[in-house]
This record gives C-alpha cells, structure tokens and sequence, in this order.
C-alpha cells in the first residue's frame, strides 16, 4: 500500500544545468508516487543534462523550458503556474541559479515564475565544493536564507568531478521527505490530537511523593508541532515547569490517576492519542493523612500499579491512532516491539535514556517502530524532533484511514 501524504499537492519542480540533474528522473518518480502533481520546468542548460521527454514521460505533464512559448503560455501562462504552485523546489539548483535567484533576474521561464509566485520556495544547490564554498556563492545563499528560500543541503561526499567535499545535490528520497515536512503545516487540518506530556505525582503523604525524572519537553514540542501543523490539540499534561504552546487547551493534573480520568473524559472524537507522559506505573496504596515520621529503621511502602492509560485508549471500541513511547536503558528494540504488539499500539516512539540521554536534556534521538515499518530519527533538538515524528504520525494515520476506507 502507498502512502499518499502529497496527495493532489501542486509541486513546481525547476531543473537546472548540473550533472545532478539525471536524480531528477527518481525524483519525479517519487513525488507522483506519493500521489504529488508535478510541473517541470527547466532551464536551457538542465536540458544538456537529462532531455525534457524523460521528466514530462514521468511528470505525466508536459515540461515547460520557454518563457516565450505562446501554445504553452495559452494553456498555461507564467504567472498562472505562479500561482498554481504551492511549493517551487528547484533541484539541482547550479551556482549561476542562485546566483540570478539573489539579484532576482526575469530572464527565462524559471527565474519570472520565483520571481512571480508567492508560493514558498525552497532549492537544492549542487555544484562543485570550490564553487559551493566561494565567498559569491556564500554570499548569495546567505542572502536567499534571509529572505525566507529554505536551502536544502548540498550533502557532502564524492562528486562528479572527481573532489570530494561539499556540493552533492540531496538524495531524491532525502528531498521527498523534506518536501513531506514542508507540507505538515497543511496537513492536519480538521485533526483532533490528544497529547499526554510530563511525569506524575504519586503522593505519600502530605509532604511527600514519588515521581520520575520527565520535564514534559517532549510532549510540548508534540503539542506545538501537531498546532502549528493545524491540528486542534488538547495538552493533558503533569506537573512541569514549562508554559504551554498558546492555541491549545492544556489540562494539568497530577497523579497518574487524575491523568487517566482527564483522558478518558477527552478521548472521544479524538483521530489521534500521543502518549508522552511518563505516567508512574505504581501508586502507594494509601496516601497517609498525617506525615510520616521516621522511629523505625526500614519504612515499606506497599505500591499498587495503576492503569495504563495507553493501553486503555488503544483498547476502545473506536480507538484513535495511538502512539506510545518507550523508554528504554537497554534492549530497546525488542522491548518497544513487544510494547507496541502487547498493547495494540499503531506506532511506538522509543529511545535510550541514562546519564545525558533522554530526560531533562533538550535532544533526543528516536527509534520509532509501526506494524511493518521502522525509522531511527537522528539526534536532534526535541522541536526539530517533534516535527519529524509529527510527520511521521500523519504518513502512518493517513495509510491507516486509506485502508480501512477502501476496505
Ligand atoms: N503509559 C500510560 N499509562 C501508564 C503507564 C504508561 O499511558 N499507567 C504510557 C506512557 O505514556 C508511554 C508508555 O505507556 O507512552 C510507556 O509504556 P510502559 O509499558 O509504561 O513503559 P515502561 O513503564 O517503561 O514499561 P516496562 O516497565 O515494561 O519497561
């Protein structure tokens, strides 16, 4: 089963004069694959490189090259193209590209049309290391950051021309997942989200109680990335020192206890369960009403586990898409596979903690298994973090609900 998170996406591919060119051929592949609408336009010097009958056979539309081809403009002129297209990605984009991009030249098809669209743009350079790491072209990407061009990449490695350094164009599926990023803030629109985030507290008496090491920083980044992606969030968060993303209805709690009750009253109606929280696995069977004194040597606490919140929610009739999380010391993968099979989970993010890993830090590296599938998401800030993973949720959701509508 294909995913299709570009469905009816309007990409506006510009190809460039560089060996890299001959990627764009799987590139196209894979964009109409994941069901994205492809319009090719080249430069006069991207056709030396890979001819306009391979992209357009690909595209499955024909390749426009020609500012001042008057069928092509009858059809569709420039500034409508402008208009159609919601992302412009030019890959490979050359030195001399960027170059004309910087000063905003209008002197062939593809550079009016970046100039015209108020779609967002985005480029893939490729070129030599020397090229690439010349002051001009320093200089010129610098000025693109600024003015909001997103730069995906060069990658560095061995290039056409015999060096190795930076200036290799992004591999085509390292350019389509950043394309499927780019597109969350779209894509979960009308998506009813319900995060868990924090630890709990499980009170001892009236001075005291246990808890874990959770800041909540995951859950929060979850929160912000699935709102600023357009989803309707509700925060069911335990006790953190963190203030929560606006927009969202944030309900805090306390025990594991509470945070249950505060779930199960939400769940309904919700399409996705994120459960973040370190929730305690066990509570002290009675709460003393008067503190603890200390006259004997041992104290023993007799602690009874509470209810998987999780489990419970993957457990309903109608379940949402539910996603765990599994921290693990050791034997990660197994012990998050058997998690996800154990409590009917759709997707189980995991990772490593101990001393500088996982809790209290502000990154974190993920390994996230589904029935079928696994992605390692690499060290990065949790924000970053929480977008990868965010858009990884929504490819998985909206597989699920296109199987079981067509089923
Ligand atoms: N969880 C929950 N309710 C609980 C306990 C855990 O919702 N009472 C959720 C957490 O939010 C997290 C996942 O379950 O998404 C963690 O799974 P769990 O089996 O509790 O992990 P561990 O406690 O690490 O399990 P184990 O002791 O088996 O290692």
């Amino acid at each position: 089963m294909e995913t299709k998170e570009l469905q009816n996406r309007r990409l506006l591919l510009g190809v460039t004069g560089g060996i890299a060119a001959y990627k764009c051929a799987e590139l196209v592949r894979l964009f109409r694959q994941r069901g994205a609408e492809v319009q090719i336009v080249m430069t006069e010097a991207a056709k030396r490189f890979i001819t306009p009958l391979t992209l357009q056979a690909l595209a499955g539309r024909p390749v426009r090259c020609d500012l001042w081809d008057i069928q092509a403009e009858e059809a569709m002129g420039h500034i409508e193209l402008a208009r159609w297209a919601e992302l412009v990605l030019v890959a490979p984009a050359s030195a001399d590209f960027l170059a004309r991009l910087r000063i905003g030249r209008a002197d062939d098809l593809l550079t009016t049309l970046c100039l015209a669209t108020e779609a967002r743009l985005a480029v893939a350079p490729a070129m030599n290391r020397v090229m690439w790491q010349h002051p001009a072209t320093r200089d010129n990407v610098d000025v693109l950051r600024q003015r909001g061009v997103e730069i995906w990449g060069p990658a560095e490695g061995e290039q056409a021309c015999g060096e190795i350094g930076p200036g290799r164009m992004l591999a085509p599926d390292e350019l389509v997942r950043r394309v499927g990023e780019f597109w969350l803030p779209r894509r979960m629109k009308g998506v009813k989200i319900l995060i868990t985030a924090g630890p709990t507290r499980e009170v001892i008496d009236p001075v005291r109680y246990l808890t874990n090491r959770s800041s909540g920083k995951m859950g929060y980044a979850l929160a912000q990335a699935a709102r600023d992606a357009g989803a309707q969030v509700t925060l069911v968060s335990g006790p953190v020192s963190l203030v929560p993303p606006a927009g969202i209805e944030c309900v805090t709690v306390q025990s594991a206890r509470e945070m249950f009750a505060a779930v199960m009253e939400r769940i309904a109606g919700q399409d996705i369960f994120v459960g973040a929280a370190a929730v305690a696995d066990y509570t002290p069977l009675r709460i003393e009403k008067k503190k603890i004194k200390k006259n004997s040597r041992t104290v023993t606490l007799e602690l009874a586990r509470t209810v998987d919140i999780l489990a419970t929610v993957a457990a309903l009739d109608t379940p949402p898409f539910t996603v765990g999380f599994a921290a693990e010391t050791d034997g990660l993968k197994g012990y998050a596979q058997s998690k996800l099979e154990r409590k009917k989970l759709d997707m189980i993010a995991a990772n490593h903690v101990g001393p500088g890993l996982g809790f209290e830090v502000d990154d974190n590296a993920l390994w996230v298994f589904w029935p079928g599938g696994e992605r390692r998401l690499s060290r990065a800030p949790k924000q970053i973090l929480a977008r990868k993973l965010m858009t990884l949720i929504m490819d998985r959701y909206a597989e699920k609900n296109s199987i079981e509508n067509s089923g």
